[in-house]
């Protein structure tokens, strides 16, 4: 059963949801400690941006066991977001294209395409409700809260970046990370990631503004390695306290006639689950193996079709230090819990 119902819009699942009415494991807060930019985690385990869409959401993976809830990402205004459908099954045909489906078979193979156009609330709903989250808490857990910069607010795409990064930051976030690479949005918010230049410009500029709370950047798949090791050092110079990846995959998504499952107004979306899993777990080795060549400062966080426990563990053996999964915790809240105890039965 997911926690997010499909066929609800995402201000309702946000008013309503999650949908979860079982008991909380014990085993959700069994310690498996692990150093996290100074912090001490209860576990290497964690929920990337996107699913937790408020403080009642945090609340609940915290209950569950992620013990590095990231707060969806908030932009400087409130913003609607796309219309419904926001999310449908998928089944991946080739590298950039998928087919929508009923459902996934398997847990392990489940694949979504989501495509919100980062909605967001108001600055004062999130000033509120970052401290409601942040206060929902236990200790051995932190909260990341995304952020975005949007284009044509009357201020420099990059300022609205930092405006936001500091609305964050008065809110009490005490990690921030920059969504450099959102599939389903203008270009301009979606490919920065790739080029070396534009990540040191901005994380400079943002890093600077909100100092000392540490900024992670979120990244997708890069077009070689060498464009990788270059963003990489560019951001580790410029002040990048961690790089999280991979965001969802942009791929034409096509329903069974061959036409555009979300409409022509959206001939491509990011596809996440099981379909980029392989993606994630090359991205990460990639990531780590350049990490330790340039002897980088950067914490890496690997996200990506994570949905059983073993599947965390692959991404924490590739060279993560924090394995989180959005798609996976929807549809099965359990699996922090499962990992905690794959690992007790293991060791
Ligand atoms: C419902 C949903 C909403 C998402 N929204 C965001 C977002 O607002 N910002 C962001 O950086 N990533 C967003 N993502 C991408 C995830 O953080 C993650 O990078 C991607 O889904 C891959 O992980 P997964 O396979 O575990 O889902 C979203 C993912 C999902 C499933």
């Amino acid at each position: 059963m997911a926690i997010y119902d499909i066929f609800k819009t995402y201000v309702e699942n946000a008013a309503e949801g999650p949908f979860f009415s079982a008991n909380i494991p014990k085993a959700a807060s069994a310690a498996m400690p692990v150093d996290f930019l100074g912090f001490t985690l209860n576990s290497p385990i964690g929920v990337p941006a996107g699913p937790l869409l408020n403080s009642k959401w945090i609340a609940l993976a915290a209950d569950l066991g992620f013990d590095l809830p990231t707060y969806k990402t908030i932009r400087s205004f409130s913003h609607p977001g796309h219309p419904l459908p926001n999310i449908i099954f998928v089944e991946r045909l080739s590298k950039n294209e998928a087919r929508a489906i009923e459902h996934s078979a398997h847990l392990a193979e489940l694949s979504i395409t989501n495509s919100f156009g980062m909605p967001s609330m108001s600055p004062e709903f999130l000033m509120q409700d970052i401290q409601k989250a942040n206060a929902s808490l236990k200790s051995g857990q932190l909260m990341i809260v995304s952020v975005v910069g949007t284009a044509n607010r009357g201020i420099s795409f990059l300022d609205d970046f930092v405006l936001t990064a500091q609305l964050a930051r008065d809110a009490g976030a005490k990690v921030i990370e920059a969504n450099f690479s959102c599939p389903n949005v203008d270009k301009a918010e979606g490919c920065l990631y790739m080029n070396s230049e534009t990540v040191a410009e901005y994380v400079q500029k943002i890093a600077s503004a909100i100092r000392p709370v540490p900024l992670l950047i979120k990244v997708g798949s890069f077009a070689n390695r060498e464009q990788m090791r270059s963003v990489m050092i560019a951001a580790a110079k410029a002040g990048c306290a961690g790089i999280c990846g991979l965001n969802s995959v942009s791929m034409k998504v096509m329903d069974e006639k061959g036409d555009p499952a979300l409409g022509s107004s959206r001939m491509t979306s990011g596809v996440c689950g099981g379909a980029i899993r392989e993606d994630a777990l090359r991205f990460m080795k990639d990531a780590a193996a350049i990490k330790q060549s340039e002897k980088l400062d950067l914490v890496l966080l690997g996200c990506g079709g994570l949905l059983l426990p073993q599947h965390l563990a692959l991404m924490l053996d590739a060279g993560a230090s924090i394995a989180m999964s959005a798609t996976g915790m929807m549809w099965d809240p359990f699996l922090a819990t499962k990992y905690r105890e794959m690992h007790a039965n293991v060791h």
